[in-house]
């Protein structure tokens, strides 16, 4: 147990099954199933996080029905799944951890392009996000599927799953069936709320009687939606009431959101407080006397922890995207390691990651997914070579504590007086905070193991040179390009700054006085938005504090497009609240007519001009960036083996930065 955090690694009995502590995996789906198989990568994710501390982990959803063959989640009733499922089950609870098998269908919802065309549902309305509308069950259909669905669970059971989650919100089939908009039905399980939970309530019993004494059964209730109709306070306190009456269920958790313009909701980032759903959770739970609750939602720190569970409003700390980032997270809390956990930085790149098709990502764990995950120490490398690593962001620092605890001799140049690049500014800007444990980590570690930092300086090929390395690592960033519609003779010009330079200057105008006590600049301030990263909109979002009106201008139709779809909403909702015009599909017209605050916008679909904006005060850039890879060339020539990473090497993301530093450190 820690001294620091004796609630939080308290143990806990339920229903005979020990959890060792309060730390739980909340259900992350992770697109480690391959073809409906457990796969080699899914069990080791589970075990590296039961390795790393957590007390007990809710696995993505599985296919439980024989409908459900959606081949990215586990078919838990083929043949051929068994010993997989088996192997699951038993390296969890052998590193300490109790595993539980989420239950779920999507039902109507679907959050990627495109509808559902396989969808079943209460009634044939459509849904919120995709308007899918899906096939209206039968009585005999629903009643099927809570037999169905216990069957899948008896299975998971016999492989030694501890139990099961029944995943009711979200959007998903039983929060259709528990919101009034989207179960118009008049049999038992439609009209009145006691009816619209009969399917959920009936499930309970049913996995309850099924699958016995000691299978534990928790569920994700829906707390609030959003949608007229849906579920607000008072059907969440009804909800809780017929669940928690059933008396067969362990534990309650709650999400908020669902599959519309409120999908975002579910996963809370730093543009609003922290942990913002733990008081309402709380209230919740006080009407299920006698079932643990879990808290959940942007709980990243152990302390945040320990206070919910000393303070009563918890008994369970689930954490969901925090495990995904550090899956020793619980460990290192416990030992007094705090300061090497790698925090979650709410920047949703793993919700993206995995709804683009591709597997879980993380821009604050490279090594998500990987067998040794779990307080990962990079191995010494066979022969001690000296590195030079020219810029210290997030590519270059990984690369530095890397190599460092590799055993390399490894010295850093870096520009700014401090680390961390272009992040650092944006942990100045709204919701940007957090991102600064990317660095943090990075450079204590690299600090740690001894790597040497010249900062403040922009190096140059003598000074590298000057170290005789025998690799140098090139992660100097890239520079927001020129636009083309903008003469180049306006670069100097203060009225005409890349987005970066902006971001610079309001940072430093808000440092010293809060920004709301600052005068506000009359006038029109537009941003030519090429870009659609979060970077962008956390800098007009301060720019619109600061003028009396803002304008982005771009070339595509909406904005955020390169933020997936749950930061998109909160981008967009954040610009309407703030009144930021958004002209799409445009393009500056820039010509004489900015001399007297005139800027005409063209179409980029037809030859015409969209409209001129007057008072126009500032025009501002998001260009697409140029690598900063001049020194790649003449260290080549001199013999020196050289590797460009990060925006150095092509300029994408801060996931491609973390993940290319650690790549690359491993390889020398
Ligand atoms: C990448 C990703 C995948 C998720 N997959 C699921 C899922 O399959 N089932 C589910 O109930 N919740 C899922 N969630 C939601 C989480 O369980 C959790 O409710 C949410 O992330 C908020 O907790 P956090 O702030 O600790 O991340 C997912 C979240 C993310 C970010």
């Amino acid at each position: 147990m820690s001294s620091a955090y004796p609630r939080l690694f308290s143990p806990l009995t339920l229903r005979r099954q020990s959890l060792r502590n309060r730390v739980v995996h909340a259900s992350m789906s992770t697109r480690y199933v391959s073809e409906g198989r457990v796969t080699n990568k899914l069990i080791d994710y589970h075990v590296n996080r039961a390795r790393g501390g957590a007390a007990m982990l809710v696995t993505e959803p599985l296919n439980l029905l024989p409908r459900q063959r959606n081949p990215q989640k586990v078919r838990v009733l083929e043949a051929a799944n068994a010993p997989g499922l088996s192997r699951w089950a038993s390296e969890v609870r052998s590193a300490g951890a109790l595993l539980l098998g989420q239950v779920q269908d999507p039902g109507r919802g679907r959050h990627q392009a495109g509808r559902n065309h396989d969808a079943i549902g209460p009634s044939a309305l459509p849904d919120d996000l995709s308007w899918t509308v899906p096939h209206a069950l039968d009585t005999d259909e629903v009643a099927a599927l809570v037999s169905d669905f216990a069957a899948g669970a008896l299975v998971l059971r016999d492989a030694g799953f501890a139990g099961v989650e029944i995943s009711a919100g979200h959007g998903h089939l039983f929060h259709q069936f528990l919101a009034a908009r989207s179960n118009r039905r008049n049999d038992r399980y439609g009209g009145a709320l006691e009816a619209r939970v009969r399917l959920l309530t009936d499930l309970c019993r049913e996995l309850r009687a099924r699958c016995g004494d000691e299978f534990l059964i928790g569920v994700k209730l829906p707390a609030e939606d959003g949608l007229v109709g849906g579920i607000g306070a008072e059907e969440a306190e009804g909800i809780t009431r017929h669940v928690h009456a059933t008396g067969v269920v362990d534990y309650l958790t709650w999400c908020w959101g669902s599959h519309s313009r409120h999908l975002g909701w579910h996963l809370p980032d730093l543009h609003g407080v922290r942990s913002p759903y733990v008081a309402r959770i709380a209230e919740l739970g006080r009407l299920a006397p006698g079932v643990a609750i879990g808290a959940l939602g942007l709980i990243t720190d152990p302390n945040e922890g320990e206070r919910i569970v000393r303070d009563g409003l918890a008994d369970l700390v689930m954490l969901g995207r925090p495990l995904v980032t550090d899956a020793a997270w619980a460990r290192k809390a416990a030992e007094g390691r705090e300061a090497q956990i790698r925090y979650c930085v709410s920047c949703n790149t793993c919700w993206g990651a995995i709804i683009s098709q591709g597997t879980l990502a993380c821009d604050n764990n490279p090594r998500v997914g990987e067998s040794d995950e779990a307080d990962w120490r990079p191995a010494p490398a066979n022969k001690a070579r000296r590195v030079v690593v020219v810029g210290a962001g997030p590519a270059g620092l990984e690369a530095a504590w890397v190599a460092a605890a590799r055993g390399h001799d490894v010295t850093v140049f870096g520009a700014s007086v401090e680390v961390g690049g272009k992040t650092r500014l944006h942990t100045l800007l709204p919701g940007g905070e957090n991102l600064s444990s990317v660095f943090d980590y990075q450079f204590l570690r690299a600090r740690e193991h001894g790597a040497r930092f010249a900062l403040g300086q922009r190096t140059n090929l003598a000074a590298v040179l000057a170290l005789a390395p025998d690799v140098v690592v090139l992660a100097a960033g890239a520079t927001p390009a020129w636009p083309e519609w903008l003469p180049a003779d306006y670069r100097d010009a203060e009225l005409f700054p890349d987005v970066r330079t902006l971001a610079n200057s309001l940072v430093r105008r808000s440092a010293t006085t809060a920004v709301a006590a600052l005068p506000r600049t009359q006038g029109l301030a537009v941003v030519y938005d090429h870009d659609h990263s979060a970077f962008t909109y956390a800098t007009v979002q301060r720019l619109a504090e600061c003028f009396s009106e803002v304008a982005i201008v771009t070339p595509r139709e909406g904005v955020a497009e390169e933020e997936p779809l749950v930061n998109r909403q909160g981008i967009q909702r954040r610009l309407a609240e703030l009144g930021v015009r958004v002209y799409g599909f445009a393009q500056p017209r820039f010509d004489e007519r900015i001399t007297e605050g005139r800027l005409a916008l063209g179409s980029v679909l037809v030859e015409r001009e969209l409209a001129v904006l007057e008072n126009v005060v500032l025009l501002a850039h998001a260009m697409p960036r140029v690598p900063n890879d001049e020194l790649t060339a003449p260290l080549r020539a001199a013999g020196v083996e050289v590797h460009t990473i990060g925006d150095c090497h092509a300029p994408r993301s801060l996931l491609v930065a973390t993940q290319e530093g650690n790549r690359v450190a491993l390889a020398i």
